[in-house]
This record gives C-alpha cells, sequence and structure tokens, in this order.
C-alpha cells in the first residue's frame, strides 16, 4: 500500500511515475513539527525507532548499508574526498526503508535540502528535516523485498544499457588523442584482455566545449570511432554541464539567443566557472530546453558515438563571477594586514570555499512550467534532467537501440534514464567496501545500472588495490577502470603481472550470462540485483550484521578481499554452500561448507563466489576457453552451469541481442531445467506452458 501526502505547494519533480491519490492525515507511525532553520522554516518528520530497527536506503550516500547511527545531507555535491564524516555526495535520493517494529518506507520528494538525523542526535531518533513544500509517500508491504517492488512500480522501470555497457571498460583523464586511445587498445588486444569500451574524458573536445572534438587531436574522429569498433571498442566520451562562454561556439551562441540558460535574478545568463573557465548552465529543468541539450547529443551519435557519461551536474561550480569577484576584493583588503590566528583561517578559508559554495546556489533561476523558481529549492534535480534530456533525445533519435548512459548527479527518477558512477573515490582500500555498501542503497532507489572507479580515482594505486578492486567490479553492472591526471597508471597491462588481471577481467565475461539476466531481473520486476544477506535470510541475525557479503541475485554470494596483504577473509555462511575459487575461469577449485562462520583462504589473484543450495547459474563456454573479445561479438549459445543442485532445478536465463528494446519478447526468455539425475532441459520462451518444445539455439556444455 502506498500513500501520498502533500505539503505546501510542492514542484513536480517527474520522480514518480504511478497515479496515486493524494492523503489528507498525518503519515501513518511519524510525527510532523516545524522549527526555524537559518531563518527559514522547515518541516520536521519525526519517528521513534525501536532498538531493533534497521533503517536501509538513501541511495549513494556514506556509511553503512545499515544507515543508523550518522546524519545523512541530500544535497548534491562535487566533493572528491568521500571520508567518513561526509553526509553528502553527488546523488539525492531521499527514500528510507525501516525493517522492524512497524516495517515500511518513506520517500520525501523534495528537491531541495533534507537532512536525514538517523540516530545522531539521538540515538533511537529519526528525525527529516526539509522544506514547507514537499510530496511524501508511504508505503507499507510485508517483508522487505516486497516493500522495494513496491517502491520500485511508484517511481518507474530502471534503465537498461545495452550490453556492452556491462562489460568491461578502461577509463582514465585523460586519454587525449588518437595515439593515446590506440595505446589503451593495444595494450589490452596485446595481453588478449576482453575490453568493450574506452572511455574519452574531456580532453578530447576542444577548450573543454561540450559537443566539439579536438581536430588537433582527433582528425578524423568519425573514422576513428569506425577503427575502434572494428576492434570491438566502443568509445565513451563525457559530457559536461556548463557550456563555455565564447564567441563563435554554436551551443553558447544558440542557448543565449533562445534565453536558455539560468539566469540571475536580473534577468541576464548567470556565470559560473567550471573546466573551460567561465559557462553558462542550461536550465536543464525546461522541457524546451533540456529537448535542445538532448538533441546536441545527435552531433556525436551521427559520428557512431553509443554511449555517454555525464558530468559535472550536481552542478559543480568552481566558482560564481559574483562571489569571485568578492573574494578578490576581500583579499585585496588582506593584503598588507598582519593577519592574526583568525584573520588568517578567515583569509584561508574564504579561498577554499569559493568552489561549489552553496551560496552561489542562491544566486541563479530556472524557469519551470511558467515559474520561476531559484536553484537552491530544486538543487538536487540539475543532474537527473541533464541525464534526462539525454535519454528522451535517445528515445527520439535512437528508438530502436540502447544508448549507454550514465551520470554522476542524480536524483530518483533519474534512474528510469541513466545509470551512475559513485564518482571520484580514491584508492584506498576501504572504498572497495564503500562501494559494496552503496550498491545496496542505490539498487533500492532504482540505480541498478551503477559502479565505482575501480582501482580508486584519486590517488596512486598499487597492483594488489587495482587487483582486489577489480575482483570486486567484476560483479557491478558498470565495471570501469578509472582514475585522476597525474595519478599513477593503472591500466589492467601497467603493473608486474598482466596474467592476473587478463584472468579476473575474463571472470566477468565467464560470469556474463549470469549477470546480464539477473539485470533484466531485477529491472524488469522492480528487484534488487545486489542484495543484502539480510534481505534474503531475515531470520538470520548474524546474516543482518554482514555488510562485506552480498549476493548477486538471490543464487551467488560474494565475499571480496578488502584488506591489503589479506590472503583470505572471513565469511559468514547462513546455510551450506558450494564455493568456487576460481583463478581465471578455467582454473579453480571448489569446496563445500557447512553454515557457519569461516577462515576462507583467498591469495590474490582468488575470486571467491558461492553458490546457494538448489541453485544453477549459466555462466559463458567461450570465456572458458578463452576466445571472448568483448561482449558484443561473444558466443552467448554455450553455457557452463555453476551448480549447487542435489535435487531438481530450474533458471530463467535472459538473451537477446544487447541492444533491442522489446525487452518482455518471449524469446528473450530461456527455461533451463536441471532434473534429479542432472539431466538438462533448454527451452525458448516466457511462461512455463509457452516453452514447450521450441528450438533454443542454447546449449548446455557442462555443469561445473
Ligand atoms: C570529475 C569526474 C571525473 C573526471 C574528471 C575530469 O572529477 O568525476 O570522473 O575524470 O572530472 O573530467
Amino acid at each position: 500500500m502506498i500513500q501520498k501526502f502533500i505539503f505546501g505547494n510542492p514542484i513536480e519533480t517527474d520522480a514518480v511515475v504511478q497515479k496515486i491519490e493524494c492523503i489528507k492525515s498525518d503519515i501513518p507511525y511519524w510525527h510532523q513539527s516545524e522549527k526555524i532553520v537559518e531563518g527559514t522554516k522547515k518541516l520536521v518528520f519525526t519517528y521513534a525507532m525501536a532498538d531493533e530497527d534497521i533503517v536501509y536506503g538513501l541511495g549513494e550516500s556514506m556509511r553503512g548499508i545499515n544507515k543508523r547511527g550518522y546524519l545523512y545531507r541530500s544535497l548534491c555535491a562535487d566533493d572528491p574526498v568521500h571520508t567518513e564524516e561526509k553526509t553528502s555526495l553527488y546523488g539525492a535520493h531521499n527514500a528510507l526503508f525501516i525493517v522492524g517494529k512497524e516495517t515500511h518506507g518513506i520517500f520525501l520528494d523534495d528537491p531541495g535540502e533534507v537532512v536525514f538525523d538517523i540516530g545522531y542526535t539521538s540515538r533511537n531518533v529519526l528525525t527529516i528535516t526539509c522544506g514547507t513544500d514537499l510530496t511524501a509517500y508511504f508505503f507499507t508491504r510485508g517483508t522487505i523485498l516486497e516493500l522495494i517492488r513496491e517502491f520500485r512500480t511508484m517511481i518507474g522501470r530502471s534503465y537498461i544499457p545495452p550490453r556492452f555497457g556491462l562489460g568491461f571498460g578502461q577509463s582514465r583523464w585523460s586519454y587525449a588523442n588518437e595515439q593515446e586511445v590506440e595505446a589503451v587498445a593495444r595494450g589490452y588486444r596485446d595481453n588478449q584482455i576482453p575490453i568493450d569500451s574506452i572511455y574519452l574524458d574531456i580532453d578530447y573536445m576542444e577548450r573543454y566545449k561540450d559537443f566539439t572534438i579536438s581536430d588537433e587531436r582527433f582528425p578524423d574522429f568519425p573514422a576513428f570511432v569506425q577503427k575502434m569498433k572494428k576492434e570491438g571498442i566502443h568509445l565513451v566520451p563525457i559530457i559536461d554541464a556548463g557550456v563555455k562562454i565564447e564567441a563563435g561556439y554554436p551551443v553558447y551562441e544558440e542557448g543565449v539567443k533562445k534565453g536558455y540558460f539560468c539566469k540571475n535574478e536580473d534577468g541576464s545568463d548567470f556565470v559560473g566557472g567550471v573546466w573551460p573557465g567561465r559557462v553558462h548552465f542550461p536550465d536543464m529543468l525546461d522541457p524546451e530546453v533540456r529537448k535542445w541539450f538532448g538533441g546536441q547529443y545527435q552531433f556525436l551519435l551521427e559520428q557512431g558515438i553509443d554511449g555517454f557519461w555525464n558530468d559535472m551536474n550536481e552542478p559543480a561550480l568552481f566558482y560564481s563571477e559574483e562571489h569571485l569577484k568578492e573574494v578578490f576584493d576581500q583579499i585585496e583588503a588582506y593584503k598588507d594586514k598582519n593577519l592574526d590566528i583568525n584573520e588568517f583561517f578567515a583569509f584561508t578559508g574564504m579561498v577554499s570555499g569559493i568552489a561549489n559554495n552553496h551560496e552561489d546556489y542562491k544566486r541563479f533561476y530556472h524557469q519551470m512550467n511558467g515559474k520561476r523558481v531559484r536553484h537552491d529549492a530544486v538543487h538536487n534535480l540539475y543532474g537527473f534532467n541533464m541525464t534526462r534530456a539525454a535519454g528522451e533525445a535517445f528515445e527520439e533519435l535512437e528508438p530502436d537501440r540502447r544508448i549507454l548512459m550514465f551520470s554522476r548527479s542524480s536524483y530518483i527518477g533519474m534512474h528510469r534514464y541513466g545509470g551512475i558512477w559513485t564518482g571520484d573515490n580514491q584508492s584506498w582500500w576501504s572504498h572497495i567496501l564503500l562501494s559494496m555498501k552503496q550498491m545496496v542503497g542505490l539498487n533500492m532507489c532504482g540505480f541498478l545500472y551503477a559502479g565505482s572507479d575501480l582501482g580508486g580515482f584519486g590517488a596512486n594505486a598499487t597492483e594488489d588495490l587495482v587487483l582486489r578492486f577489480t575482483e570486486y567490479g567484476l560483479f557491478t553492472p558498470l565495471m570501469r577502470n578509472h582514475s585522476a591526471a597525474g595519478t599513477r597508471h593503472q591500466e589492467a597491462y601497467s603493473f608486474e603481472n598482466t596474467e592476473n588481471f587478463k584472468n579476473i577481467i575474463s571472470l566477468r565475461y565467464f560470469f556474463l550470462p549470469y549477470l546480464y539476466s539477473e539485470y533484466m531481473r531485477a529491472a524488469l520486476n522492480g528487484e534488487m540485483y545486489f542484495y543484502p544477506m539480510a534481505f534474503l535470510y531475515p531470520n538470520d541475525l548474524h546474516a543482518g550484521q554482514v555488510e562485506d557479503q552480498l549476493f548477486v541475485g538471490q543464487g551467488m554470494m560474494i565475499a571480496p578481499v578488502y584488506t591489503q596483504n589479506a590472503t583470505g577473509r572471513y565469511v559468514y555462511l547462513p546455510e551450506c554452500m558450494k564455493m568456487y575459487r576460481f583463478r581465471s575461469p578455467s582454473d579453480f577449485d571448489v569446496e563445500l561448507f557447512e553454515s557457519g562462520h569461516h577462515y576462507v583462504d583467498c591469495a590474490l589473484n582468488e575470486v571467491l563466489v558461492f553458490v546457494r543450495p538448489g541453485y544453477i547459474l549459466p555462466c559463458s563456454d567461450a570465456a572458458m576457453t578463452g576466445t571472448v573479445k568483448n561482449a558484443d561479438s561473444m558466443d552467448l549459445s554455450r553455457i557452463v552451469l555453476l551448480s549447487n543442485a542435489a535435487e531438481s532445478a530450474h533458471y530463467l536465463l535472459y538473451t537477446d541481442d544487447g541492444y533491442e528494446k522489446d525487452y518482455e519478447n518471449a524469446s528473450h526468455f530461456i527455461h533451463i531445467d536441471m532434473d534429479e539425475e542432472g539431466d538438462i532441459q533448454v527451452t525458448r520462451g516466457k511462461n512455463a506452458g509457452e516453452y514447450a518444445k521450441k528450438e533454443c539455439g542454447l546449449e548446455v556444455t557442462r555443469c561445473i
């Protein structure tokens, strides 16, 4: 059951797709009050948590899967240092799922700042402080899995990438010209490491101008895109939110002429600073501007591009022109002064506070359905609508083909148009674990296509870290190695032991039939791709505490190693399981484990995969025999089953050409049935009765 409550005069965010009647009463279980914060009236919703309550949700945020004990702020931020004390990251995903005394969910559809104090001030008190104009949704329904499905149905189907988006991608800020991109492709090819995409960061553009290509560095871009495609590699360029102010640049000139940029209070175009220097921000919240901005992607689609990543769309703001001027004036005043402690810190704080200053978000305005809205009231919608602009354009420009798209900033609703990456993480061991925790919250909020920069974006990586990160990342739908300018190179062939990287990345392609099917199941049914153990073993108290093991689908459990120098790790098994210790798709050993706590060896070049009793998981025979180059061309007709089935078992495999959009077409579903004797039947079709005897084109070559 979902209930909808309206407070004040909310802005339509389009986060929710279901039509729900609004109720005039209090939100069940929640107490409502008001308070004044820095002179502004806020609504406060309070919930009394029981000791045993677990609070899930909040999408991309810091800390644990269980969000209790800290404070989180939905205020999309360009913050590249994801340390424990941080309260905001790039996304704003205002949904909480409370499991315990009164299992229920709440979604605060307020695109301004929202603060979640989940036992931070007082251990058992949960307060949400938000604006006075918002829509709230309250939902209850049986188990946590049913609750999630209810919520996900309400917010609409998650984005589905082309299959190559589930292949491995290599990125770096930046591969700046054809030669550098070719060198990366060569690095992978010469070492026989499968790869699907190479990412182009900001230096492919001409002076950081969106929808331009540097002629000097990519003299014949369409030909180069085709050449890479022939090698099986998709080039995926970045698009930034700010449009460079430069006479003669058509996107800028047209935007100014048509009044498409965000405005100052006096109606002039707001000026901010990002990579290209001074920029204007397209008013993504205005449908007409969205259509215009989305149409710009055609420039790259026409040149053979079929994937993009949208960046700096919180929007990141190095400075606003006005504030920068204020700071320079102030610095002048400090110039010949004897700076004491207070003045010195005021001075340094003033300079370090220039970037992404929230006061700047009060300086500009959007046009929404004929109404002028100050940016800070809708801040969290900007990245969502930039990606929506692209997604809506792709529907028109490429109606029959899926386009790869993911964004840095997001809001619930954006999950229908693209995925996300978790932004500028670091080459830190703790960020492997953080990513695992983030995936759960993200999946609950509809973001299935997600992943973190493998190896870490900032700071210098070491070989062991990149390998362990990759061993985890081989299960995230977005599997991309990305690093910052100036850091040590971390491509799979950059270290002493390339063979290890080759084997681990090959495992991605080995698991791909399963991972792809699980992705489609989760997307088509509003379910989780990654499950925390607590969701599958709700009555097992230990399982509820485990945050460093995840289920991928309901049949496979992973337990990545995320500690340096560790040669194994503790694993908790709620039931007996079959474990595969993979060194490569063809090199593995198998062990059976009883339920309980175990210390399991896992050398640096090994990956642990646990299969639940009664499950069969389809993997790629081609990857096992070492013949896979990429996801596009891989032979998916021959399947190897990981099996932990003593009795009969069934798996519903999803296959398609990786681009088509008729997801529900019965021919995309293949039933794999195994009987008590181990005999296998493979039949095509969606529902049981429908599939009998159809030619299937799939062969199970062996069971391991
Ligand atoms: C931002 C992005 C990062 C990118 C860089 C340069 O920091 O988060 O991924 O490499 O900008 O474009």
